[in-house]
């Protein structure tokens, strides 16, 4: 059976009133697809990009609410300069491409992640998003970018402190308060329910740490720049055959 073929009988096999609300991604492998063809690291985060476009797309298509890509962590930064500058380069590329067919389709922009060591021109290039997709009421599309969990989490606790010595908040913190103070929280994103991870890398690489505690996880080998529609609803079709618990019997 060719791909297109697999597709639509995943597709008809998919419980379309239970796709996941939030679905997550570590976009890996790129490194690995571009060297296996002889290629600099540049061409696999370059075709990264298309797979990204791609599946925003179907994502939107298929109802997801929220879609959280690791575009950028803090760890990245220890990549050559040269590396770090064309990473940097994507989500200004990317959106200015993609802005006007995200406004069209309802998409909101959305960014988590520490914006200070983050150039200006990145900074600029998200603004932009936000501003011009405010007001869409679809999915959102949310790209972490110099984002560390840990940092969130330490971040998070530094508020709660300062809220918590102003008197605005007591100290006995229940887990929904603490929540409110992560990034996700200020925005109102749900935890995810399914996390994708690509490569056969099978680690959250301090991802959404405090948010995954209860998601679905999802590993292939397949690298990012080859990952497609068929593998998002081989993700999605097995989270369907899963029976979340969340501790319960
Ligand atoms: C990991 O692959 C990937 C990244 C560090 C960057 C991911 C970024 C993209 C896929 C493009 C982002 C797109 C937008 C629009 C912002 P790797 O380079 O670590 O691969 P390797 O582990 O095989 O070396």
């Amino acid at each position: 059976m060719d791909s297109k073929a697999q597709e639509l009988e995943l597709l008809q096999k998919i419980d379309r009133s239970k796709i996941p609300a939030h679905v997550a991604i570590i976009m890996d492998g790129n490194g690995r697809w571009a060297r296996e063809r002889g290629l600099p690291r540049s061409a696999g985060h370059k075709q990264g990009v298309e797979t990204v476009r791609e599946i925003v797309r179907y994502s939107n298509y298929l109802g997801i609410k929220v879609l959280t890509l690791f575009a950028f962590s803090t760890e990245n930064w220890k990549r050559p300069p040269w590396e770090v500058n064309y990473l940097m380069s994507l989500p200004e590329q990317y959106l200015h491409s993609e802005l006007p067919e995200l406004v069209k389709n309802n998409v909101r922009v959305n960014f988590i992640g520490d914006r200070k060591r983050l150039p200006q021109q990145v900074c600029a290039a998200i603004d932009k998003g936000l501003q011009e997709t405010r007001n869409n009421s679809g999915m959102v599309l949310n790209f972490a970018l110099n984002y560390g969990a840990r940092a969130e989490i330490v971040q998070a606790a530094r508020l709660l402190a300062e809220d918590v010595r102003q008197g605005v908040i007591g100290t006995d913190i229940t887990e929904e308060q603490f929540s409110a103070y992560l990034y996700t929280g200020r925005l109102q994103l749900p935890d995810p329910d399914l996390l994708i991870r690509t490569s056969g890398e099978y680690r959250l690489s301090n991802f959404l740490l405090w948010q995954l505690a209860y998601s679905e996880l999802w590993f292939t080998r397949t690298y990012w720049p080859d990952f497609n529609r068929l593998h998002l609803l081989q993700a999605i079709y097995d989270f369907q055959q899963r029976e979340r618990r969340f501790g319960k019997s």
